[in-house]
């Protein structure tokens, strides 16, 4: 093995910028050695921020250099593709989520990556918080006891400008050959939006918070925003019914409480993240909000001191090369990313927030929505009988 993974990384766009290539850059376990754009003149920019030697436009070339150990995958719209290519080219695959729509090809991804002793991970960035991780260990330790309720949120006001596009890419010309989302009007028909783009990585939170399964959901998916511009390039707005505010409650397995609720049109910051896990023994309420220059807190409370107290969060959750400074993204993606590298060189069986895990995020994703469209509880796991034709989110 080597002292440092090579990493290759597809996507030189505004998250890599400020999560993924500051964070294989602090990590002393890896280099990166290859960015991939479409768009030459970013990848160049890309590579010059951050001492990156090699730049092409073609994922052909990328995935053909038998040198990388690690995939990167920061684009924005469908990753499937990209992340069965990458598998079968024999490399290590850290993606953004979702890494397909429906959790069965998800899960097909795991087989694959299995297949070949290969790892993954998911941008399931919130799991990596300092103040999350601090979370997961004092669960760990036993200091909630037995769960009882978990409330998730995930809301912030990115969309509640209705001139503020749908589609956050940035065209230069018109995009061809797409269906457009949010066409069909019905109550039914609604496309899956908010829930898959921010709900996931607070779902991810609650199911390690509960530390099991859900049996059942019922949940509802709604557009409060009707009205707004398409792309960059549009100048009138349209009618596009997409999820922008949605709900779910949920039972675990053991009886456990489960709750959900994300939106973008929710006045708030970002990223507008809250945990909060009530069990037998105590309480732990996390907030991921950046307000006033603060990016997290972390409060306790326990049935002899029932005052909700402010902890401060050790330095040993905090990843290499942390600034005080360090916007929320920097802060949290340098823990994911060297989690993975570390996880890579270790080999072994541990890998944290991989496709098996976004297949179980993903897969009450699709209850939820199969719950929207036939207003009814559904039962978890989903077996297969659950189609996701159609339900695309345009993020
Ligand atoms: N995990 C999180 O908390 C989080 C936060 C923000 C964004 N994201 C995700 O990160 C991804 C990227 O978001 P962004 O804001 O950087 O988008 P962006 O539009 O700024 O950048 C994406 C870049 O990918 C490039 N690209 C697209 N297809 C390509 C291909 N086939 N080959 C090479 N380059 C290609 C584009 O040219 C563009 O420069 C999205 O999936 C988004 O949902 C995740």
């Amino acid at each position: 093995m080597r002292e440092r993974l090579r990493v290759g990384v597809i996507g030189a766009g505004r998250w890599a910028a400020s999560a993924h290539l500051p964070g294989f850059s602090r990590s002393p376990l890896s280099e990166i050695v290859l960015i991939c754009d479409l768009d030459r003149d970013l990848a160049l920019k890309r590579a010059q921020e951050f001492g990156i030697p090699d730049v092409t436009t073609d994922i052909e070339e990328l995935l053909a250099r038998s040198d990388l150990d690690l995939v990167d995958i920061v684009t924005r719209g469908d990753h499937q593709d990209l992340v069965f290519r990458a598998l079968e080219a024999g490399k290590h695959v850290l993606v953004e989520k979702p890494v397909c729509h429906d959790y069965r090809d998800v899960l097909r991804a795991h087989a694959l990556a299995a297949a070949k002793g290969l790892k993954t991970k998911v941008g399931l960035t919130f799991r990596y918080a300092p103040a999350v991780v601090y979370m997961f260990d004092l669960i760990r330790d036993g200091f909630i006891g037995r769960p009882f309720v978990f409330n998730g949120y995930e809301q912030n006001s990115q969309w509640l400008d209705p001139d503020n596009p749908m589609d956050k890419r940035i065209h230069k010309t018109k995009p061809a050959g797409e269906t457009p989302w949010g066409m069909d009007l019905s109550r039914e028909g609604i496309a899956v939006s908010s829930l898959e783009g921010y709900g996931a990585p607070t779902i991810d939170i609650g199911l390690e918070c509960v530390g099991e399964d859900l049996a059942q959901v019922v949940g509802i998916l709604s557009n409060m925003v009707p009205f707004r511009r398409r792309t960059n390039l549009d100048t009138a707005r349209e009618r596009i019914n997409i999820d922008d505010a949605d709900m779910f409650m949920a039972e675990t397995k053991s009886g456990a409480l489960f709750s959900m609720q994300s939106s973008y049109v929710t006045v708030g910051n970002y990223p507008g993240i809250e945990a909060r896990i009530f069990g037998s023994a105590g309480a732990i309420k996390v907030r991921l909000v950046d307000e006033f220059g603060v990016i997290q807190t972390i409060h306790t409370a326990q049935p002899g001191a029932v005052e909700f107290v402010q902890r401060d969060i050790p330095a040993k959750y905090f990843p290499p090369g942390f600034q005080t400074t360090d916007p929320w993204s920097t802060a949290f993606y340098g823990n994911l990313v060297h989690n993975f590298c570390e996880e890579i060189m270790a080999g072994g069986p541990v890998n944290q927030g991989n496709f098996a895990q976004s297949a179980r995020v993903q897969e009450i994703i699709n209850a939820v929505t199969h719950s929207h469209r036939t207003r009814q509880w559904v039962n978890l796991p989903l077996e297969g009988n659950v189609g996701t034709s159609g339900e695309r989110s345009p993020f």
